[in-house]
């Protein structure tokens, strides 16, 4: 049969993963698919004389057009990144009619009902694994292997950046800056890394996910997000002290109320399996009402397991393109027509439990007067922690973790407690969740 001709746009860190796990795996990829796949066209913004690529049997070229554009090409993979030119290429892909698997998150989490309603139009297939969690195939284990469930919520460590930062402030108490550093020099880091810090590129995955889990529209701008730049060292320590590990997570839950889509940091218990997720290491843990919980782990970053998930989708495409659109599966997981409109809810309307640290005034009545506030929104407190004040100081930190409450209460409670005379400073809050 005849080979699949692929086209390559971006030959950087995943685009030359995916050539040499394409050139080394080959024949094995050919025994499953019957075909061989071929990357016959390749554009890099420099073509580097280090390329694996055999320029007698590939088109080199810098400009992207041409592949987008070529005529042999069956399947154009899209390792470029951001969203222009990104968008622009793939929809001209898919008007020309080719299959197109890409690896960019923000493209899909911002332009992909666009992209998905042209190539539904078209007839052709937009895959996107590598999108979320690299290496790890949580599309395929949302959108087919657990297709028979209902998904009550899904909670991942989908930054590998942001979990390397955490885990390195906890093990080795190293400066938050410090580490970002070496997550760039490393490759892990997102071109602008504030996008890794402040959760925007775990936004993207989240969104995705929540489309996956629930049927819904991708909403990246209704996707609450708070980066871990304001973490400090002694919340760490304190959250341990009180068996919780801080983790970033990307939270959509499904609620009577509608769709909860967020990425905060998170304490969690440290008996769970993902709280022991660290380094750049991802995971994604869903719950559904059939199976009941089940556990995703693998790397999230990197040149061969983003690679990884790069040619597993044009392995798919391969095997799928001859068939009718209505026979394969549907880009998000549901029938197009079948897309629900759930509200997404605003975040005050969240559910969740906190962790709270004030630095309040060691004298009488202090503690009374807080817990009064917290039992006037009818917050109950779980746990507290007070440490004896230091030789000479009269304000001492004062940590409590409460039970789950509407986030609208728990901030009109932290605004009346900020407002006592007693209390100095502003008070850290941090999301908890049990993920029982
Ligand atoms: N910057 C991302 C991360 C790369 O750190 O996880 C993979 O999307």
């Amino acid at each position: 049969m005849q080979p699949v001709k692929i086209g390559l746009m971006g030959l950087g860190t995943v685009g030359g993963g995916t050539a040499s796990v394409l050139l080394r795996n080959g024949e094995e990829i050919s025994r499953r698919v019957g075909r061989c796949l071929e990357i016959v066209h390749a554009a890099a913004r420099e073509i580097d004389s280090q390329t694996i690529l055999d320029a007698s049997k590939v088109k080199l070229t810098d400009n992207a057009e041409d592949v987008v554009n070529d005529p042999d090409v069956d399947i154009v993979v899209e390792l470029i990144g951001g969203y222009s030119p990104a968008r622009e290429l793939v929809l001209k892909a898919i008007e020309n009619g080719k299959h197109v698997v890409t690896a960019n998150k923000a493209l899909i989490a911002i332009h992909g009902s666009e992209i998905f309603k042209a190539a539904q139009e078209k007839g052709v297939i937009v895959a996107y694994e590598a999108a979320v969690a690299g290496g790890i195939p949580i599309i395929k284990a949302i959108r087919e292997g657990l297709a028979a469930n209902q998904i009550e919520w899904v909670a991942g460590i989908i930054n590998g950046t942001g979990n390397f930062i955490l885990t390195e402030m906890r093990d080795k108490g190293r400066d938050f800056n410090d580490v970002l550093k070496e997550a760039q020099a490393l490759g892990y880091a997102e071109a602008d890394p504030t996008f890794d810090v402040e959760g925007i590129d775990a936004a993207h995955k989240l969104t995705i996910l929540a489309s996956l889990s629930f049927g819904i529209e991708l909403q990246f701008d209704k996707t609450f997000t708070e980066g871990i730049s304001k973490i400090t060292p002694e919340d760490v320590v304190y959250a341990e002290e009180l068996g919780y590990r801080i983790k970033h997570l990307g939270i959509a839950r499904k609620t009577d109320k509608g769709i909860e889509m967020r990425v905060h940091p998170t304490l969690i218990p440290e008996r769970r399996l993902i709280a022991n997720v660290d380094g750049v290491m991802n995971a994604v843990l869903v719950k559904a009402d059939a199976v009941g919980p089940t556990l995703y782990y693998g790397a999230g970053a990197g040149a061969e397991p983003t690679a990884s998930a790069v040619v597993a989708d044009l392995i798919d495409v391969a095997r799928a393109m001859g068939s009718d659109q209505e026979n394969r599966v549907a880009m998000l997981g549901y029938q197009p027509d079948a897309i629900s409109n759930l509200p997404v809810l605003a975040h005050d309307a969240f559910e969740t439990a906190y962790y709270l640290r004030l630095l309040a005034e060691d004298r009488p009545g202090v503690l009374a007067d807080v817990t009064r506030i917290f039992a006037d929104h009818d917050i109950s407190i779980e746990a507290v922690i007070q440490k004896e004040p230091q030789k000479d100081q009269t304000r001492v930190p004062l940590i409590l973790l409460t039970s789950r409450v509407i986030e609208k209460n728990m901030n009109g409670a932290i605004s009346e407690i900020q407002n006592l005379d007693s209390i100095e400073g502003e008070i850290t809050k941090i999301r908890m969740e049990h993920l029982g």
